[in-house]
């Protein structure tokens, strides 16, 4: 498998994993999205859509009535499965276009940084109907974003021509979410060499001279869509 950054079929979600969890581990080290998308989970079915390693699920799923954990990568699911041994949770490995879920039985949708990933927009769109298909009436979906300009969009050379994230956020809006919350967060890596390490692995040599410090400081937009 190619390199393909984060994008969907990125070798980082599949034999490349292992950097991808130290990724993940660094990122949003204050734990703001946690903090703001807690109240939301408290006593609901959520489903968890393209879960990755479990980064959110190993926080939230005691706090949950019933924990769907969904990614399309088996390896994904395998690191997230060690960290969550539970009877209200369930893992399902399959893509996002074909949830092999009910319809109205989710309280709440939380994906974060997944949509942006499927680079086909059709695809795209057929997995947002498969969100609101399996939602409740009542209930709310809730997408974690990159927002434009900060450190780590400068790294991944999407500012400051801020057109791509800028073309996606607005595509998102186009389909009735609304910005929710937005924050500067930071990841934290060990060291500035593991920072280096790490997105030198995933967006390849050149953007090694951009990293200063383990410190790389990110703008969240979290968007929200309620029926
Ligand atoms: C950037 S990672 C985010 C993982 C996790 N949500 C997190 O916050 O760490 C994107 C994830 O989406 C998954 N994914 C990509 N395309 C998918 C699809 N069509 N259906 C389900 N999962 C998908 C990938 O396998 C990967 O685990």
């Amino acid at each position: 498998m190619n390199n393909f950054n984060l994008s969907e079929k990125s070798k980082n979600y599949y034999e490349e994993n292992d950097i991808y969890e130290i990724f993940s581990i660094a990122e949003d080290y204050p734990n703001k999205i946690y903090k703001c998308l807690l109240p939301k989970i408290k006593n609901k079915v959520v489903l968890d859509l393209g879960c990755g390693t479990g980064k959110f699920m190993k926080k939230f799923y005691k706090e949950a009535l019933k924990y769907y954990g969904l990614d399309l990568s088996n390896e994904q699911l395998k690191i997230a499965k060690n960290k969550v041994k539970s009877n209200n949770v369930q893992f399902i490995c399959c893509s996002a276009e074909n949830i092999p879920l009910l319809e109205n039985s989710i309280d709440v949708i939380i994906s974060t940084w997944v949509l942006g990933t499927i680079l086909e927009v059709d695809r795209r769109n057929k997995v947002l109907d498969e969100m609101k298909r399996v939602l409740k009436n009542d209930g709310s979906i809730y997408l974690v974003e990159n927002d434009i300009g900060g450190e780590f969009e400068e790294i991944r050379n999407r500012f400051p021509n801020i057109k791509k994230t800028k073309d996606y956020n607005d595509w998102i809006e186009s389909k009735r979410f609304t910005p929710y919350e937005k924050f500067e967060t930071y990841f934290n890596f060990k060291s500035r060499e593991q920072a280096i390490d790490v997105f030198k692995n995933i967006w390849g040599e050149k953007v090694k001279d951009k990293i200063k410090s383990k410190i790389i400081k990110q703008n969240i937009v979290i968007y929200k869509f309620k029926i």
